[in-house]
């Protein structure tokens, strides 16, 4: 697709996501040579910038040793235009300067031309902006792709109104929602592991897996974000959303191809079968101060409210009701300011039944989505030597150690490359956003009305009292013994 004319528009281009997600991934296409050869980039924001203050905004997130050679080409196929989110006369000068492009690109007859837009911008203006660009800068002789970010809508109902008014506007074939998570290598690897190898597969079921966890933590606080995060809670911020993405793909059958709306239809098939969360199923925490006192609680950021109920923390059980997951419980798990940085899926399989042996632990496959990208299993091993004990020990493919110089690059990376091929696989359809907020809502609900209060924790533990018991009781989740700990190895 390397002659296809193209143009890039990227609304709120003075924005955050733009400057430290957007650009920086713009620009690694750039670099490897994936952008096609007539590529125009146009920011456009309301902010009025200089064309120096545009590029120091839009290169701050580049990396340190990124040639400066290679930023100046980018910047020359970049530029900025300033313009409300609201006014038609605006978005008439962005569709002249696309013309004016396009034409500098020796535009021809017969030309494949594709119009993207990027929408980094928040929910409020999406309609606005969407309506403009309908209006004024459509341009219905060539292909054109719109690309939003969530959040989209707080609840099923409000997702839906937004859904109907994008709807008018744009073909679903024409909207690209981006969940990031779906541009993660681990998250992409799922499909090659479960569906190109013999093994998986047929142990991939209630028959053989005991529980499924999929495990989100971060390290930091809300630091700066309060005022967002307060009114959407940890539930809306990642769990509807992107464990919920990871979990239909672990979960779902096997698609009759590769394409795009087959993959999308089975992950939407699996969540059609998940029961909406309970209450009783869920575990809420929201963090306080650290145990030294030097880091903050949730309520000592200035931009939340004092008496916030918000919670921070939150741990689901949810039970895919089909032939092949009956009974099984997946435990969805997502939390700020605990004690490290890490994106996990667990399966643990079932005890060994008969066992020869006394049972020392379960075999569990994690795939560990961040930070080192990894796989492995932890399997029993006759301990090394004259012993004629177990030991705990795992097959193990460390990315970093296996693949030399290594270097994965960002989901929006991966992302934005598929907005370029016309490839909807990574991107959330209609129906599947539907069913997420069709499964949340209810307990989202409820936790607003009840003004439910979560459990404390403290800043850098692992959550509040009860994190693992939870597990242990709603899930039948062992956890191999403290001593045991895998360690990603790094390259040697
Ligand atoms: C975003 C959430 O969608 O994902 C943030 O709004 C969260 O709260 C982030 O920090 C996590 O993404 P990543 O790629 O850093 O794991």
């Amino acid at each position: 697709k390397h002659d296809v004319l193209t143009t890039i528009v990227v609304f709120g281009a003075s924005g955050d996501l733009a400057k430290k997600k957007t650009y920086p991934a713009l620009f690694h296409l750039f670099q490897q040579g994936l952008l096609p050869k007539r590529t125009r980039i146009i920011g456009y924001a309301r902010t009025q910038m200089s064309r120096e203050q545009f590029t120091g905004r839009v290169t701050s997130f580049f990396k340190k040793d990124d040639p400066q050679s290679d930023i100046d080409s980018f910047l020359a196929i970049c530029e900025y235009v300033s313009g409300k989110y609201d006014v038609a006369e605006d978005f008439k000068q962005l569709r002249s300067e696309i013309d004016a492009n396009e034409k500098a690109m020796k535009k021809q007859e017969g030309d494949e031309r594709v119009h993207i837009y990027y929408l980094a911008l928040p929910p409020s203006v999406f309609v606005s902006v969407g309506t403009q660009i309908k209006e004024n800068v459509y341009d219905g002789s060539c292909t054109n792709r719109v690309v939003i970010e969530k959040p989209f809508g707080h609840d099923l109902e409000s997702s839906r109104e937004l859904s109907v008014k994008i709807g008018a506007l744009f073909a679903e074939d024409e909207i690209y929602r981006i969940d990031h998570y779906l541009g993660k290598e681990m998250v992409k690897n799922i499909l090659a592991l479960r569906f190109a190898n013999v093994f998986y597969e047929t142990v991939w079921n209630r028959y053989y897996i005991s529980n499924v966890q999929i495990t989100f933590k971060e390290p930091f606080g809300t630091e700066g974000r309060g005022g967002y995060f307060d009114e959407f809670g940890i539930i809306r911020d990642v769990m509807q959303n992107h464990l919920l993405q990871v979990l239909s793909i672990v979960a779902m059958n096997q698609p009759k191809s590769l394409r795009s709306e087959d993959i999308r239809d089975c992950k939407t098939q699996v969540l059609q079968r998940i029961l909406p969360i309970q209450l009783e199923d869920t575990l809420l925490g929201q963090y306080g101060r650290s145990r030294d006192g030097s880091k903050p609680g949730y309520k000592d950021d200035d931009t939340v409210p004092g008496e916030s109920t918000t919670p921070t923390f939150a741990q689901c059980v949810l039970h895919v009701d089909n032939n092949r997951w009956r009974g099984v419980p997946w435990v969805l798990k997502a939390g700020k300011a605990l004690d490290e940085a890490k994106m996990t899926i667990r399966i643990q399989f079932k005890d060994m039944p008969n066992a020869l042996f006394p049972s020392l632990a379960r075999n569990e496959l994690v795939i560990q989505v961040s930070p080192k990208e990894s796989v492995y299993i932890k399997t029993i091993v006759k301990e090394p030597g004259l012993s004629t004990n177990l030991a705990m020990s795992e097959l193990d493919l460390s990315y970093h150690r296996r693949y030399q110089d290594l270097k994965i690059p960002d989901a929006y990376a991966t992302l934005i490359l598929d907005v370029l091929n016309g490839d909807h696989s990574n991107f959330v359809r209609s129906d599947e956003l539907d069913e997420a907020w069709r499964i949340f809502t209810p307990l989202l609900h409820q936790i607003d009305k009840e003004q439910v209060v979560p459990l404390a924790y403290e800043y850098g533990s692992r959550g509040p009292k009860g994190v693992d018991e939870f597990a242990a009781e709603r899930a039948g989740y062992m956890r191999t013994a403290r001593e045991y700990h895998w360690q990603p190895k790094s390259a040697t």
